[in-house]
């Protein structure tokens, strides 16, 4: 199977600091990948290097073979790879409808058609109730599901979700769990970062792990967590794997 996306020894250093070190990775269509590790291991760091906010010190991304390098987070939205922010940053001063209404807009010109496409996107993600609120005034658990709805306004091919469960409660993570293999039934392919390792199992088909902006592992979600590298730089123990 080709690749959707494929990381070519990417290195990301800010001065001395090597936040991601020659790391590579792929990731075959319709399919989850579940990226991993401790806090400062570089995940965030990769996905603004895979969308245009970074640009990595070597390396590259290419995504259905083409080079991501240089493009800009609007170019490589229109192509099809869109992120979510770990700090959620929605328009505040605008309703929950309008914020989705912007993402919708990278694909059409038409306000209709954005109303029509945000309204659908906020049904699946069960915000509708709350269009019309102004986003600022959203309790996290919603923010979190505002931008879940933002990105996928914007019609993407592949999307980056970016501690999209941090800060929810058991049934808001479990909420979007779901949603995340529904995605993927539909055949949307998703790259997710996640501390919560019950979660992460649950959703992904693979797993990669970064330690120190290393890639320490990577393959099927139930050797991972056997490997020693990765028990003694993230998970501190063995864990059960579903
Ligand atoms: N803009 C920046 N300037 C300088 N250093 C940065 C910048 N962004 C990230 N770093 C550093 O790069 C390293 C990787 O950070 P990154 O945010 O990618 O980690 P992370 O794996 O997403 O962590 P977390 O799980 O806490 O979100 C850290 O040492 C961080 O301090
Ligand atoms: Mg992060």
């Amino acid at each position: 199977m080709t690749a959707l996306l494929e990381i070519v020894a990417l290195s990301k250093h800010f001065g001395g600091v090597k936040a991601l070190s020659d790391v590579s990775f792929s990731v075959e269509p319709g399919t989850v990948l579940g990226l991993v590790g401790p806090n400062g291991s570089g995940k965030t760091t990769m996905f603004s290097c895979l969308t245009g906010y970074l640009k990595p010190t070597h390396g590259e991304a290419r995504f259905e073979g083409r080079s991501l390098s240089g493009l800009s987070p609007e170019r490589v939205c229109k192509l099809g790879v869109v992120r979510t922010w770990q700090k959620v940053r929605p328009l505040a001063k605008l309703s929950v409808l309008d914020n989705v209404v912007v993402g919708a807009l990278c694909r059409t010109g038409s306000v209709k058609k954005a109303r029509e496409i945000a309204h659908e996107q906020l049904k699946l993600v069960r915000l509708d109730a709350r269009a019309s609120v102004l986003a600022g005034a959203l309790p996290i658990g919603e923010r979190k599901k505002l931008e879940v709805a933002r990105v996928l306004a914007t019609q993407p091919r592949l999307v980056l979700f970016d501690e999209v469960m941090g800060g929810l409660n058991t049934s808001e993570k479990e909420e979007l769990s779901e949603l995340i293999v529904e995605l993927r039934r539909k055949g949307l392919t998703q790259i997710v970062i996640e501390h919560d390792m019950k979660a992460i199992l649950r959703v992904s088909d693979r797993l990669v792990v970064l330690g120190s902006g290393v890639k320490l592992a990577d393959g099927a979600p139930a050797e991972v967590v056997r490997e020693p590298a990765v028990i003694s730089a993230y998970l501190g123990e063995p864990i059960a794997a579903g």
